[in-house]
């Protein structure tokens, strides 16, 4: 699902990735661990086509990040390590705009805005409040249910230890349809 293959990364004249080979079958969930510095988040950004590699080439759902990087970002929901949200929309606008933005139809995109609010328990929320006035953990599942929000074959997290609580990490599992590797 994910075949990373000798991918090199340079910020000038420091290395990041030094030719990485790394391969995420489908129906896995599979964590990234390093200290910090260690590549990860450039890893999620070659991933996610936001850094093209020096040398190498990811294929994300069989595309490529070269050569079909509009494919690669179809295929994807990312969460990235800080929440990114619009602080002037609500909840439910935000979500409904990320639908939208993936291609969803108005009512589709609205009915599934709901639904995962209801799955990220931020139903009950005033429903005039603006992202920007949620806190920390909200703003992180708000970010969460947008990675998810179109049920994109891959699914891209960075630093998903920062989700609070393990009512929200078993739910955000469960609702991303993740079956675990054994
Ligand atoms: N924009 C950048 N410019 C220069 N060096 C960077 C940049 N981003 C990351 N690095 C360096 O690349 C290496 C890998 O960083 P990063 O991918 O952020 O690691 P991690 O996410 O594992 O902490 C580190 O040595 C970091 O200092
Ligand atoms: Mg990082």
């Amino acid at each position: 699902m994910i075949s990373l293959r000798g991918v090199v990364k340079h910020y000038g004249d420091r290395t990041a990735l030094a030719g990485i080979d790394l391969e995420v079958p489908a129906g896995t969930v599979q964590g990234l661990l390093g200290p910090n510095g260690a590549g990860k988040t450039t890893i999620v950004r070659v991933l996610t086509t936001l850094l093209e590699p020096d040398a190498g080439d990811a294929l994300v759902a069989g595309r490529s990040v070269r050569t079909d990087p509009d494919g690669v970002r179809r295929s994807i929901g990312v969460s990235g390590q800080y929440a990114a949200v619009d602080e002037k929309l609500t909840g439910f606008e935000n979500l409904r705009m990320v639908a939208r933005l993936y291609g969803m139809p108005r009512r589709t995109a609205a009915a599934r805005a709901r639904e995962l609010l209801r799955d990220f328990r931020l139903e009950d929320v005033p429903a005039t409040l603006l992202a920007g006035q949620y806190s920390g953990g909200m703003r992180r599942r708000l970010d969460l249910a947008g990675a998810i929000i179109a049920r994109p074959p891959v699914v891209i997290l960075d630093e998903p230890n920062m989700l609070k609580g393990d009512t929200y990490r078993t739910s955000y599992l469960q609702c991303t349809d993740f079956k675990l590797a054994a």
